[in-house]
């Protein structure tokens, strides 16, 4: 009788039940001889979890764990997203971006409790998403191996789809890749593809477009407590609640189409759909409230912070320390972005109509057109300073401007 060893190696993979992570759960018992345990995050995505669970153990897996980060998402990602405003390339609320560092940091929790030898995602080569994972693991967890088969064996979508087939792997015949979480759901591939394109209505599911949604605008009111909202229409709710209640209000009215070009980490230019009703509606509030309550030099220093806060986020660096120093400028300037905020939502826009706020530094009694304690006089001076170099400097260049031209024509006449 001979005696085998058999090696294994244990992978804990972040499962999502779509295709590429179906294949590779069946890929990497194959090629690898993996013991795969498959970890699925709910992040709020509209998903059956007992399904998934069924077909990942079904597929071989030896082991499912489904994990509800929904309360931790909102609680440390969203409320963060929502105090930066947090728009890539001014557009992009980042659903995606920010949810990745979460589920990296669940799957290296799995991993080092079951004593894996790896973890494995089904990106591919081509996008943001292995950035974001890839170095959100290797700052959690560095001794341990990523196996990403999608991206190392060059697996394409067709070859998935016979692999599939063959395999007993179930599969809907899909066109586009869609990701979803509580903060939004992008839609890629198929049509969207060509940039010339209207997306067709097929692809959203979150909004009714500007044609179907209602003939009546809607009033919204939302109340924000250093930073972050905590109330909608006079409501208190939890954050997890409020952005539900908001994605349903808001996608009836169209609110929060995305289609715009992206610059993705790796270079490449795509071209991205969106659907994220809160997201859009909550930052447009908040921003509106920041702007009735800091001052004009915070604002001012805050957009650079935000878009920087953004582009860290978006391309993958999360456990970045300037990450970190950026969040404590924030959490500083947000003590006192209280307040409540009125929205109309209608045709597709989230429109904002007023706001209240017991820091307001707008003050009726300086900004009346009215006779007010403002000493209108004392204008004068003041420009007079505000504008000295400004005006110094242009009339000193038209002054050599003037002489220039003098010149050139002394020149011309001796010349003729
Ligand atoms: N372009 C977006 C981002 O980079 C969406 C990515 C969607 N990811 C996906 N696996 N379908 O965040």
């Amino acid at each position: 009788m001979h005696l085998r060893l058999v090696i294994y190696v244990r992978v804990v993979l972040a499962y999502s039940g779509g295709l590429d992570t179906s294949v590779i759960l069946k890929l990497m018992q194959e090629k690898l001889n993996a013991e795969v345990i498959t970890v699925t995050v709910d992040v709020g995505q509209k998903d059956d979890f007992e399904k998934i669970e069924e077909k990942a153990l079904k597929l071989g897996a030896v082991k499912h764990y489904t994990i509800d980060a929904k309360e931790e998402f909102a609680k440390n990602y969203l409320t963060k997203a929502i105090k930066f405003n947090a728009l890539y390339e001014d557009a992009y609320p980042l659903a995606t971006a920010l949810a990745r560092p979460l589920i990296a940091e669940k799957i290296v929790e799995i991993a080092k409790k079951e004593n894996a030898d790896a973890v494995a995602h089904g990106c591919t080569g081509k996008g943001n998403d292995q950035v974001r994972f890839d170095l959100a693991v290797k700052a959690l967890y560095p001794e341990i191996q990523i196996v990403a088969p999608v991206r190392e064996w060059g697996l394409t979508r067709d070859w998935e789809m016979e692999y599939a087939k063959k395999n007993g792997i179930p599969v809907k015949e899909k066109i586009y890749s869609i990701d979803e979480n509580l903060w939004g759901r992008s839609i890629e591939g198929g049509i969207l593809e060509d940039p010339s394109e209207e997306p067709p209505e097929e692809v959203f599911e979150w909004t009714l477009s500007p044609e179907k949604s209602p003939e009546k605008p809607e009033y919204v009111t939302i109340e924000f407590e250093e930073g972050i909202p905590v109330a909608l229409n006079g409501k208190e709710m939890g954050l997890v609640e409020l952005i539900e209640t908001l994605n349903l209000l808001a996608g009836k009215h169209g609110v929060g189409r995305i289609d715009h070009i992206e610059d993705r980490t790796v270079g490449i230019k795509s071209r991205e759909v969106y659907e994220a009703p809160a997201a859009v509606t909550l930052i447009k509030a908040h921003k509106d409230l920041e702007k009735f309550v800091l001052t004009k030099w915070v604002l001012e220093f805050k957009e650079i912070v935000d878009s920087k806060w953004a582009w860290l986020v978006y391309n993958g660096l999360w456990f970045e320390p300037l990450r970190e120093a950026l969040d404590a400028f924030v959490d500083a300037v947000e003590k006192n972005v209280s307040g409540t905020v009125k929205l109309k939502l209608y045709n597709g826009n989230a429109i904002v109509v007023g706001r209240e706020s017991q820091n307001a530094l707008y003050d009726l009694d300086l900004a009346t057109y009215e006779k007010s304690k403002y000493d209108q006089k004392r204008a004068i001076g003041f420009i007079e300073l505000f504008g000295m170099q400004s005006v110094l400097a242009y009339s000193t260049a038209s002054k050599h401007k003037l002489k220039d031209f003098e010149s050139k024509k002394a020149a011309e006449k001796v010349a003729s």
